[in-house]
């Protein structure tokens, strides 16, 4: 009897032994596209609160082309990692990257922007988090439709620059929801002007929004809708160097990184009114715990999860930004 009780114990203390030692031999890649940008830092620093609380290793990688996320992929194969989160530069590199994390023994969920396949369809299989698009551009154009009309501004003659990035599905949806609800306030369709970056930075929107204020000078009151903070800022940048007063503009973003907060802090107002704060918490934390979670317990994470936003300006970001846990 004795034996076996020692035999038992020595065998739990053995599991428990072996369960301490695989959280520290987890090791999980997040990969980003953009890895300047305050959105894609945030995620990686909430990220890594998740790899200390649970004690594995998170590696942190950029990769803005398709060549950096194949080597990406090897390289965190070659290393002993076991899964990785990616928000890649490109969704159609979809189908190579599920191939390249197979070849590699590796997990993959992505963040941010969905994968898809040759034909333009979301890749189902892969778990992905990201945000509520269409929601939350519609809850930008109802923003920026209720200040217009706060500033008693005609809509029929309100002018729309709308920041677009085409090849990038939650952008297309998101731009889509702002400016739906800004046609129900009365903004006529032919006033919304296309102004296609070439890439997701604020550079890339400037100048896209520079040639479509250039063409329309017929134009007094503008709003501004885009995929993110940093479209919108480049749009509103845009009226500025035009001399455009900042109270003939009203830009709202999506994030609420620290592209929005400093201009937040700017001593007076600028177009920039608002953003949607999404939570870099969830993206972050979340994926990163649930690709642990994948990967020690074998428990899969759900196939889609998608985020909220919520509305706020320069009196109140602080406020909601406490209320969101991202402080
Ligand atoms: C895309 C954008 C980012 C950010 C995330 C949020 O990747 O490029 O700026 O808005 O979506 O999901």
């Amino acid at each position: 009897m004795k034996f076996w009780k020692q035999t038992l114990f020595a065998g739990a203390a053995l599991l428990v032994a072996l369960g301490s030692a695989s959280a520290a031999d987890v090791k999980i890649g997040f990969v980003v596209k953009q890895p300047e940008e305050p959105w894609f830092q945030d995620e990686w620093r909430f990220a890594q609160q998740a790899a200390k609380e649970k004690g594995f290793t998170l590696v942190e990688i950029g990769a803005e082309d398709g060549e950096k996320v194949q080597a990406a992929i090897d390289n965190l194969g070659a290393q002993g990692a076991q899964g990785f989160i990616i928000c890649t530069p490109d969704v159609k590199l979809g189908p190579g990257i599920v191939a390249k994390a197979a070849a590699n023994d590796l997990k993959v969920m992505t963040v941010d922007d969905r994968l898809v396949d040759n034909s333009g369809q979301p890749l189902e299989d892969v778990p992905h988090m990201g945000i509520s698009a269409t929601k939350i551009g519609e809850t930008v154009g109802q923003a920026i439709a209720d200040e217009a009309k706060a500033r008693g501004w005609d809509m029929a003659k309100v002018g729309a620059i709308k920041v677009s990035y085409d090849q990038l599905p939650t952008a297309v949806d998101r731009v889509a929801g702002a400016t739906s609800v800004l046609e129900k306030n009365g903004l006529p369709a032919g006033n919304i002007f296309n102004a296609p970056q070439a890439k997701t930075d604020t550079e890339a929107a400037l100048n896209a929004a520079t040639t479509v204020v250039n063409a329309h000078p017929e134009i007094q009151h503008w709003v501004a809708v885009g995929l993110n903070d940093e479209a919108v800022l480049g749009a509103v940048r845009a009226t500025e160097s035009v001399g455009i007063p900042a109270a003939n503009v009203i830009g709202v973003g999506i994030g609420g990184a620290d592209s929005a907060i400093n201009e937040f802090k700017k001593p007076s107002e600028t177009g920039f009114f608002g953003t949607v704060i999404i939570s870099p918490k969830r993206h972050g934390y979340e994926t990163a715990s649930n690709m642990y979670e994948w990967i020690a317990d074998g428990k899969e994470p759900e196939k889609l999860i998608l985020t909220s936003g919520q509305l706020a300006k320069r009196g109140d970001y602080q406020a909601v930004r406490k209320e969101l846990g991202i402080e």
